[in-house]
């Protein structure tokens, strides 16, 4: 079965990705094969597209850590042809060829029905970051905090962030959205931000030990000196939730937020979640979370991929970029 996908070749160090046939291999057992109709660019899928180490496992690659499409062809009961599924995570798009394939062939316990009140493409709307948004929103829920005062969301524009902005107005709590592209004020009162802070101004004092206690919880999307801060100022027994690096890999802390004010700070993965725990936030988007991201996402072919991989690593993107298999 020949398919199209979007390969990733290295040529003497460098990383070139074009479009190219591919065959698919026999379903082994244990698998199913995935008809893509959609797939979405997260910051992940852009390292793996240019080669930066630790993301895929070798090269020649299909980066795409995300898919929403049909079962082309089952080893087993749980799955049959034309059931709508998801998949995401895991080892897709990082050792197993991934969403900028038309087809995938992945473990059948990497899948998931596709829950009801979901379109394939609003599936993909959200995609890992949707994911991943929800899960940091689930456990700062779980912690079980007063959540009276604002939550602090940092990379508000980008994929992770945007849907937490919007996902936490729509649980009405009051947002507070960090951003490095502070001229996007509209968009960010649109996705339910009630105040804007430029990430520079964030960062203009140095992160003191304990700053003033000022946000229940956080939802720290970049890492760096911004996570540090963030720390800084989240009231007694607030949390924060910690899932990625944009902004930098090490951060300093004092101890004085976790055993003055009984901080917690919550680690986030969420490709390698169970199973369950990703059924679970899909149910909840599917239903009490359900979000309209059609003004923050936008939908390209594989072939306008390149232009969407260099803005993503340049930190230019605006919410979701989903991409779309065929006419
Ligand atoms: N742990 C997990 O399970 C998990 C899952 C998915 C993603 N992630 C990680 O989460 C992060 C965000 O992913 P994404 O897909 O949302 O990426 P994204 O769409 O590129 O969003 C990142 C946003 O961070 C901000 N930003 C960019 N460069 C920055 C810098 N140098 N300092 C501070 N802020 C910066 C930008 O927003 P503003 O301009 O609005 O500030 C940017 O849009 C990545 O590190 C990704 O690897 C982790």
């Amino acid at each position: 079965m020949k398919y199209k996908a979007y390969l990733i070749e290295e040529n003497d160090g460098s990383y070139n990705g074009s479009i190219k046939e591919l065959e698919m291999a026999d379903i082994q057992p244990g698998n199913v094969i995935v008809k893509v109709h959609y797939s979405s660019l997260n910051y992940k899928d852009a390292l793996a597209a240019t080669g930066v180490k630790g993301v895929a496992s070798s090269y020649p690659f299909v980066p795409g850590i995300d898919v929403a499409g049909e079962i082309l062809k089952s080893s087993n009961e749980n799955f049959k042809i034309g059931d709508k599924v998801i998949a995401t995570g895991y080892k897709l798009g990082m050792s197993v060829h991934g969403g900028f394939g038309q087809l995938v062939q992945v473990p059948e316990k990497w899948v998931i029905p596709l829950p009801n009140n979901l379109t394939l493409l609003n599936s993909m709307s959200l995609g890992t970051a949707g994911l991943t948004a929800g899960a940091c929103v689930k456990k700062i829920l779980d912690a079980g905090p007063s959540l009276n005062n604002p939550i602090l969301v940092s990379g508000a524009t980008g994929g992770v962030g945007s849907v937490a902005v919007n996902l936490l107005s729509k649980l009405d709590f009051e947002v507070h959205a960090i951003t490095g592209k502070p001229n996007e004020t509209e968009i960010l009162k649109k996705m339910g931000a009630s105040e804007i802070i430029d990430r520079h101004k964030f960062m203009a004092d140095p992160v003191k030990p304990l700053d003033k206690a000022i946000y229940s919880a956080g939802v720290d999307t970049v890492g760096g000196d911004i996570l540090s801060k963030m720390l800084s100022m989240i009231l007694s027994h607030g949390s924060v939730a910690c899932c990625g690096n944009v902004g930098g890999m090490k951060f300093t802390s004092s101890v004085f937020p976790f055993i003055l004010r009984g901080v917690s700070l919550i680690g986030i993965d969420s490709a390698e979640s169970d199973i369950n725990f990703k059924k679970q936030i899909w149910n909840l988007f599917s239903e009490n979370w359900s979000l309209n991201l059609d003004d923050y996402s936008k939908v390209v072919q594989l072939d306008d991929i390149e232009s969407e991989i260099t803005a993503i690593l340049n930190g230019e993107q605006i919410g979701r970029v989903v991409i779309k298999h065929g006419d």
